[in-house]
């Protein structure tokens, strides 16, 4: 298969960037999508020119770090993949294919496809973890009894992977799945209710400093989240927010 490629470059966060055309050949339909970039690499640096930087480091569709906007959507066509994941079947040979990186305000670009995303690691440090017994007299986890409709919510919730792709898609930026993610795997949870309330208080009010807009119910993040994180948790999110608001002194 052969493509051509407009890919976003933009030398540092300063550099205006520009869209660039590349040609690339002898892509075959089993190919990842970074395995193209990869082949697209290759080709820059025999002709001397700069590689497309980009994020990536698990390939697998755990670590969340490929941010790329391919046709105008978060990690491209196909449902429930990252770009890691996507194939260039989902392709037909011929196709014209533009890469942008995730633009929002509070993800900005460091290079070229590279974003930088810790705005995400300040959020969950205001709050995204839970006080935990590790003294070696640990209660057995099975002492503990919970309802297996929360558990599997909270489950559900925690596999967000912190991508961005629901940022990236939200006309407003807003980071409310992402964050509701953090706040729900907590909150179903017996052992998330000791901070709770500064948990959801702090973590939302990182999220507004960080610059990421408000949510709109537009749903968009849902349909594009690559781990299928329901928009049930900003629901959830909002509730526990209420709540802390009332009764936090
Ligand atoms: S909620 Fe989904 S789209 Fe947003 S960061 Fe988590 S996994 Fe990515
Ligand atoms: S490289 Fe890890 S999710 Fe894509």
């Amino acid at each position: 298969m052969k493509f051509t490629l407009n890919v976003w470059r933009q030398n540092g966060p300063k550099d205006k960037g520009h869209m660039a055309t590349y040609q690339v050949e002898d892509i075959t339909s089993d190919m990842s999508f970074l395995e193209m970039i990869d082949v697209l690499n290759e080709q820059l640096i025999s002709q001397g020119i700069d590689p497309v930087v980009f994020d990536h480091d698990c390939r697998e569709g755990i670590c969340g770090m490929c941010s790329m906007f391919i046709n105008g959507e978060a990690h491209g066509p196909g449902r429930g993949v990252t770009t890691c994941q996507l194939h260039m079947r989902e392709f037909s040979d011929g196709d014209t294919i533009t890469i942008e990186p995730f633009r929002a305000k509070a993800f900005p670009v460091i290079k070229d496809l590279m974003v930088d995303r810790s705005a995400f690691d300040r959020i969950i440090q205001a709050g995204g973890y839970v006080s935990v017994n590790t003294s070696g007299n640990l209660p057995d986890a099975n002492a503990t009894p919970i309802e297996k409709a929360d558990a599997d919510a909270a489950f559900d919730a925690a596999t967000c992977i912190g991508c961005g792709a629901c940022v990236a898609t939200c006309k407003n930026a807003s980071a409310m799945l992402f964050t509701s993610a953090k706040v729900s795997q907590f909150a179903l949870l017996p052992q998330g209710q000791v901070e709770a309330a500064d948990r959801v208080l702090n973590m939302v009010k990182q999220m507004d400093l960080e610059g990421f807009g408000n949510c709109t119910n537009t749903g968009a993040c849902e349909v594009e989240c690559p781990k299928g994180i329901s928009i049930e948790n900003i629901a959830r999110m909002n509730r526990e927010f209420l709540s802390a608001s009332l009764t936090s002194k």
